[in-house]
This record gives C-alpha cells, sequence and structure tokens, in this order.
C-alpha cells in the first residue's frame, strides 16, 4: 500500500529512523567477531614462513617421544584455550598476581607438558630468522594440537591458520566457560551451542576423551557417594565401577591421575564410544552421551564406523579452531607465549 511506503520512507530521516539504523548497525558489529573465522586459511604463512607446520611438527614430535602426556595435554590446552576468549593463546599468559586463566581450579589438571609442547615449538619456530616474531602462539598451539591427534593414530587433516594472539587473560573469564565432569547433556549442549557448535560436534570432540588422564577427585563421586542410598551411580558398568575404586581408594593421592580410556589408552580411536556402550564412561558427562537417545544415535555410529568418527572428529575441530578468533587490531603476535608483548 502506498501509504504505508511513504510512511516507511519518511521514518528513515526522522530520529526514530536513525535509531533503527544505528541499532542495526550495532546488530551488524556484534556479529562482526563471529564471522572473523572467515579470515583463518590454509598455508597462511605460505609467504612468511613456509616450513612452519614442518618445524611445529618436529618439535612435538621431539616433545611426545620425552613424554606421551604431550599429545592429551596439548589436545586438551588446545580446547581450554577456545572456550575461554577463543582460541587466542591468551590461556598461555601468566600473571604475576595468579589471576590468569590458567590459575584457575580447573588449571590444577592442565598438564605442563601442553604448555611446555607450545613453548619448545614456539622457539624452534624463532629460531628460523625469517619466521622469528611471525607466527601466533594460538596458531601453534593449533598446529601442535593436530599433530598430536596424528601421533597417537587418529586423523591427520589440514589445520586453519591466521589467529592472532590475545592481550588479555583472567581467572574469572574461565567462570562458567569450561564444561564440568558432572553436567547432564543439556548443561553440555547449552556450552557448546554458546561457541556455535553443534550436538555431533560435541559429541564427537568428546571422543578426544579416548587418550589422557583424570584425576581420581573428578568422578570419585559416582563410585562412592553418588546418592545416599545408592552409592554407585547405576549409570555405570558395575566391573568398571569396582576397578575405578581399586585405582581410586578413599583418600587417594590427590596427584594420582588414571587413564581415561581403559581399553586402549594411548591410542585416539572410536574405543571411548565402544565404552559408553558398555557404560564405561568416566564422567557423568560422559556418560550422558549415551543416556539421550538423540546423542545415543550419534554414539553408536560413531562406535561402529571409526571412518564417520574421524571426519566427524576433524569438522568439529576445525569448527572448534574458528571460535573467537582475533584478527586485526585485536591481537598480536606474541614474542613471548607466557606475556605479552
Ligand atoms: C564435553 C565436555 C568436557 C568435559 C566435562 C571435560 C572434562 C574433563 C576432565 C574433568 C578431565 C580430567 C582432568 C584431570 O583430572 O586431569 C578431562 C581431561 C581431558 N580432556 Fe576433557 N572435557 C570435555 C571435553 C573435552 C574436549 C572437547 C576435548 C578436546 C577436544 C577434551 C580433551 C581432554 C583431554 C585430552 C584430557 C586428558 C588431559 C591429560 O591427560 O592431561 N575434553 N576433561
Ligand atoms: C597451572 O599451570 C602452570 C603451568 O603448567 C603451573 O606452573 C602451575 O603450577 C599450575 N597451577 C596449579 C594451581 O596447578
Ligand atoms: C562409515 O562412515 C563413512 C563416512 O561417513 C561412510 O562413507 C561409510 O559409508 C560408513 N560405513 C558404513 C559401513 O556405514
Amino acid at each position: 500500500m502506498p501509504m504505508i511506503n511513504t510512511k516507511k520512507i519518511q521514518s528513515m530521516s526522522s530520529p526514530r529512523g536513525v535509531l533503527v539504523s544505528l541499532f542495526f548497525l550495532f546488530l551488524l558489529l556484534l556479529l562482526l567477531p563471529c564471522t572473523t573465522y572467515a579470515k583463518l586459511r590454509l598455508h597462511y604463512y605460505h609467504n612468511t614462513c613456509p616450513n612452519v607446520e614442518s618445524i611445529v611438527r618436529a618439535a612435538v614430535e621431539k616433545k611426545f617421544r620425552q613424554t606421551f602426556v604431550t599429545a592429551p595435554a596439548t589436545l586438551r590446552l588446545f580446547f581450554h584455550d577456545c572456550f575461554v576468549r577463543g582460541c587466542d593463546a591468551s590461556i598461555m599468559l601468566s600473571s604475576r598476581k595468579n589471576t590468569a586463566e590458567k590459575e584457575n581450579s580447573d588449571n590444577l589438571s592442565l598438564a605442563g607438558d601442553g604448555f611446555d609442547t607450545v613453548i619448545k615449538a614456539k622457539e624452534a619456530v624463532d629460531s628460523v630468522s625469517g619466521c622469528r616474531n611471525k607466527v601466533s602462539c594460538a596458531d601453534i598451539l593449533a598446529m601442535a594440537a593436530r599433530d598430536v591427534i596424528a601421533l597417537t593414530g587418529g586423523p591427520s587433516y589440514s589445520v586453519e591458520l591466521g589467529r592472532l594472539d590475545g592481550r588479555i587473560s583472567t581467572k574469572a573469564s574461565v567462570g562458567n566457560h569450561l564444561p564440568h565432569p558432572d553436567h547432564r547433556l543439556n548443561q553440555l549442549k547449552t556450552m557448546f551451542a554458546s561457541h556455535g557448535l553443534t550436538l555431533t560436534h560435541l559429541v564427537a570432540l568428546s571422543g578426544a576423551h579416548t587418550i589422557g588422564f583424570s584425576h581420581c577427585s573428578r568422578f570419585s563421586k559416582r563410585v562412592y557417594n553418588f546418592q545416599s542410598k545408592t552409592r554407585i551411580d547405576p549409570t555405570l558398568n558395575l566391573a568398571y565401577a569396582k576397578q575405578l575404586k581399586q585405582l581410586c581408594p578413599r583418600n587417594v593421592d590427590p596427584r594420582i591421575a588414571i587413564n581415561m580410556d581403559p581399553t586402549t589408552p594411548h591410542t585416539f580411536d572410536n574405543a571411548y564410544f565402544k565404552n559408553l556402550q558398555q557404560g564405561k564412561g568416566l564422567f557423568t558427562s560422559d556418560q550422558a552421551l549415551f543416556i539421550d537417545p538423540t546423542s545415543r544415535k550419534i554414539v553408536n555410529r560413531f562406535a561402529s564406523n571409526s571412518t564417520a568418527f574421524e571426519h566427524a572428529f576433524v569438522a568439529a575441530i576445525t569448527k572448534l579452531g574458528r571460535v573467537g578468533v582475533k584478527t586485526g587490531n585485536e591481537g598480536e603476535i606474541r614474542h613471548d607465549c607466557t606475556l605479552v608483548n
């Protein structure tokens, strides 16, 4: 109707129209940070440091030969980095007053070998004159995570690069950003969705628990005092629960950590999903994936088809690597991964 059209045109030049336009501009600006991942690309350092991937791989392999923990520690460090303030290596920053992300209580369990892997790889990159201070710590962490997956028998994939390092790291920002082993599916789904990750991404990425260790305190409630009447979590396989009690007696040394995958703890495979089918998910958050019928379907698919798991994992970790990426003047290329420039 012509009447309405004129009104619309008039309103554009009115103060209200300006407000409306400003509102949309604001919305657009809000959306921008989510789309900056588009700037990530393969071979980002082709002109600045063409051999960066082989330099990083050699450093990671060397560290892996020294200790297996290199693999799970680096992979988990990448996940935590991306979930807190985006994949910007802010997790690597230390602070004088213990206020940085890594000083959060969850760090108790971030093995130092993950940090060390990135520091060693950065040293190796910077020892090549042309590459010095050209490659971000965030990208080195993304490459190192890719390398440890391949080193433990998982899929090889091309890693997107072009992240800048963040300048801010606070313990407080860890707050509600990391999933908890007691979380149920809905809480996990919400948390992953807030980073643009779907249920399939969540299930695939949880498969990372096919390697690595957990401290007893993270699941002991499930075998000792689940509820006043039923001591043991009924979703746990009983034989596995008994095994867990043996590995983690009451008042166990808090430094003791056990394998998260009881079958092939050193291999990045789909055993994690087969374990879930048998009630052998170590955390409530693991077993939860097999309780809900929708996610159970995905678990069953990954358990019976390792190719399907590998494809889904690569897609999911690529998506994870785009979370909150910093470009332009939002970040920098740190000279020392533990300090802002
Ligand atoms: C879905 C929600 C998740 C929860 C609740 C969770 C929780 C945990 C907890 C409690 C531990 C044991 C830490 C310890 O006691 O030392 C752990 C270990 C680990 N997590 Fe997760 N995690 C989740 C998702 C992920 C994802 C998405 C990845 C990577 C893609 C990942 C990789 C790892 C690895 C590799 C370890 C072993 C660390 C080591 O051995 O040093 N986790 N996780
Ligand atoms: C946090 O991680 C750093 C680096 O590995 C380590 O030096 C520090 O002791 C850890 N903090 C806690 C509370 O474990
Ligand atoms: C396993 O998954 C792959 C990749 O999704 C698919 O191409 C293949 O057909 C699947 N195999 C079976 C036996 O379902």
